[in-house]
């Protein structure tokens, strides 16, 4: 088959994690890799489109820019040009034709979950197996590299096992899903035996289970963030100063605060109160506090973030990154945040002075996906704090 095109300029490359949205359907479904002898093809979104119809076709390039493979116009045919070569576990991701080459005859295991002791026992009998982890945004109960942990883990168990890992995302469709991996199992199998687990219980052996545990701690021990929203005035900052300092007392948890009008002066200078810079500001907000539960740390947030859509894009950011998000509409009515009018913002916003100032003069939409909604009219910080903490321990956040 002729190579597609080469384009000479590329001004849309396509970054490898656009690429597993690609492949998850976010950007365009995947066509025709389910048909046998067929190449992969992608259907191309707007306005990527439009871009590779100019230059003919589009890169799709890995987070630090290199190239790994073309998708061409108008066939959406995928071409690639190199392996991917980052992200850990590295030298277990194979192509089938090296894993042929290197392990051809063994027992092929699929697995998207980790071994439990009961499978342990499953596999003890059937000789040589090589097992096939699918890891990829969706696919496994645990991240995709405690998955490939906990496999290693199991396999150091068997008495000849090797793990493979074949980062492949999900549809949101089992039957595509399915018909995927058959696929997949089928190119690397190629004709040797091919084994599917039984269901397994829940009962792991000890050292998978340090690594299930490891992977995806109890919530008390999970990252989390803390997400404030509602108008400025309504007591988010006051409420988040005062769990900040509660949970600084317990000493348990580590704690970080990004409060909006804090943000503002740093992390965020230089922003200003349009949709696409709030947008901005919510998205860094976002992206820090994310890395924060990464780390199995507590980020408390408390910005405005007027945008139903921004709010559920840190939601996604955070679960991305194995953190528990926990949203708190501070739900004081505009009437009461006016009256306070601590800093004189609204009085001045009435006056014509600030533009696009929330609740006066640009929109507020309202979660409809809080966990917890405290009006703090009337109310003391203590008993509105109540309130929060009393739903994050229902939530197993907190033990105290
Ligand atoms: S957000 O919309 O981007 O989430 P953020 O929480 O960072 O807002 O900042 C809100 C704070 O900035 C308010 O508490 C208020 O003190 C100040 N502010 C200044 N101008 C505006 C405005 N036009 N709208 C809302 N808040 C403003």
């Amino acid at each position: 088959m002729p190579s597609p095109p080469v384009p000479q300029h590329c001004p849309t490359p396509i970054e490898l994690d656009d690429l597993e949205l690609l492949a998850s359907g976010a950007l365009g479904e995947p066509r025709a890799f389910n048909q046998p002898g067929s190449p992969v093809t992608l259907e191309l979104p707007e306005p990527v489109a439009t871009e590779a119809r100019v230059v003919g076709a589009v890169e799709l390039v890995d987070p630090e820019g290199l190239p790994l493979a073309r998708v061409s116009w108008p066939a959406g045919v995928v071409d690639p040009i190199t392996h991917a070569q980052h992200g850990p576990f590295r030298d277990l991701v194979l192509t089938p034709a090296a894993y042929r080459e290197r392990y051809a005859g063994r027992t092929v295991v699929p697995l998207g979950d980790p071994i439990t002791t009961s499978q342990l026992g499953e596999l003890s009998g059937l000789g040589p197996v090589t097992l096939l982890a699918f890891t990829g945004t969706g696919t496994p109960w645990l991240s995709p590299v405690g998955l490939v942990r906990a496999t290693r883990a199991a396999a150091a168990l068997l008495p000849d096992a090797v793990v493979v890992a074949v980062p492949v995302p999900t549809h949101g469709d089992p039957e595509a899903d399915h018909a995927i991996g058959v696929r997949v199992v089928e190119a690397f199998a190629a004709g040797d035996p091919v084994h599917g687990l039984r269901e397994g219980d829940s009962d792991y052996p000890p050292e998978v289970q340090r690594v299930v545990d490891h992977d995806r701690p109890p919530p008390e021990r999970q990252g989390l963030v803390v997400f404030f929203t509602g108008l400025s005035g309504s007591g988010k900052s006051t409420l988040a100063r005062a769990l900040v300092d509660l949970l600084l007392e317990q000493g348990v948890r580590t704690v970080t605060s990004l409060d909006g009008d804090v943000v503002r002066r740093n992390l965020s200078a230089g922003l200003t109160f349009s949709r696409e810079d709030r947008e901005t500001n919510i998205r860094r907000i976002g992206w820090v506090a994310a890395e924060i539960s990464r780390h199995g740390g507590v980020a408390v947030v408390s910005p405005i973030a007027p945008f139903d859509a921004t709010r559920q894009q840190v939601r996604a950011m955070v679960e991305e990154a194995g953190g528990a998000f926990f949203l708190v509409h501070v739900a004081t009515p505009l009437e009461e945040c006016e009256r306070r009018d601590r800093k004189g913002l609204y009085a001045r916003a009435r006056a014509g002075e600030i533009p696009e100032f929330t609740g006066i003069s640009s929109p507020y939409e309202e979660p409809q996906d809080a966990d917890v909604r405290v009006d703090t009219t009337g109310r003391t910080v203590e008993d509105a704090l109540g309130d929060v903490l009393r739903g994050l321990r229902e939530a197993g956040f907190l033990t105290l």
